[in-house]
């Protein structure tokens, strides 16, 4: 369970979270929507453990968070790979800064490459491969160590439709095969819908509401106008939270 509990961040005097409570069970996911600048990746970072709060407290199964943990991975807005290291090398590093050695960390990432339907791009470096292809690395990078929490920063926001939904099914199936607690950003109600049984609306550095979302993982929804309604409300808080 992750318990984020009356949470306030600042950089400088500029308030980018305040009072920010939320709880995600252990296993479960949440989208997080809100206009830019409203304070998502911040919270993404306090989740982290990158930022400390100046106020409240975030505790990951009962303990309270103090420090990066070795079982949260970040994929970050910008993927945040290494441009000086390929592929292969950017999924084996963080497991060879965690004394694995080389021959199983380059097995591990081959592995996860493959699983993820890129290990023919393994020599390349970041800057050779397409904004998709540099996802998955991401993807596989985040997945190399483990992660009992995932949390994503606007995984998809600059793919194609096409490619986007490639993604958002990756995702889907990593976390049924692996079950971390999944949190998260996306501009699109669409994506959220599809990936977040909870789905959080933010305004300026606050949750502006909290809805339940029994669409959660269906490619074609049963009922379609429910779905329609849902995603009308969700754009409605959005636009009052702005
Ligand atoms: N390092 C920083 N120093 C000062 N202000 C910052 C810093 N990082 C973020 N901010 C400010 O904090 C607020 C929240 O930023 P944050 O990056 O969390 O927004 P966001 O919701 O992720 O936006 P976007 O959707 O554009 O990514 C913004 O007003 C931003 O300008
Ligand atoms: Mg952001």
């Amino acid at each position: 369970m992750i318990t984020v509990s009356h949470v306030s961040v600042a950089y400088g005097d500029e308030a980018a979270l305040q009072d920010v409570s939320l709880e995600v069970g252990r296993g479960a996911t949440c989208a997080i929507i809100g206009a830019s600048g409203c304070g998502k990746t911040t919270l993404l970072y306090a989740l982290a453990g990158l930022i400390q709060p100046a106020a409240g407290r975030i505790s990951i199964d009962g303990k309270p968070l103090e420090r990066v943990r070795a079982r949260t991975s970040l994929i970050l807005q910008d993927y945040g790979l290494l441009p000086w290291k390929t592929a292969r090398d950017n999924l084996a590093f963080p497991l060879r800064s965690r004394g694995m050695t080389a021959a199983d960390s380059r097995a591990l990432a081959d592995r996860t490459l493959q699983s993820l339907g890129i290990l023919d791009q393994a020599d390349k470096f970041p800057g050779a491969l397409s904004g998709g292809q540099r996802q998955r690395v991401a993807i596989g990078r985040a997945l190399v160590l483990e992660p009992d929490l995932l949390l994503m920063d606007e995984a998809s926001s600059a793919l194609d439709a096409i490619t986007r939904e490639h993604i958002q099914k990756l995702v889907l199936q990593i976390w049924q095969q692996n079950q971390p607690s999944l949190l998260l950003v996306t501009h699109s109600i669409e994506e959220a819908l599809f990936l977040g049984q909870t789905v959080l609306v933010m305004g300026r550095g606050r949750i502006a509401a909290t809805i339940a979302n029994p669409w959660f993982g269906q490619e074609t929804a049963a009922d379609p106008a429910g779905r329609a309604l849902l995603a009308q409300t969700i754009r409605r808080q959005l636009h009052e939270a702005d």
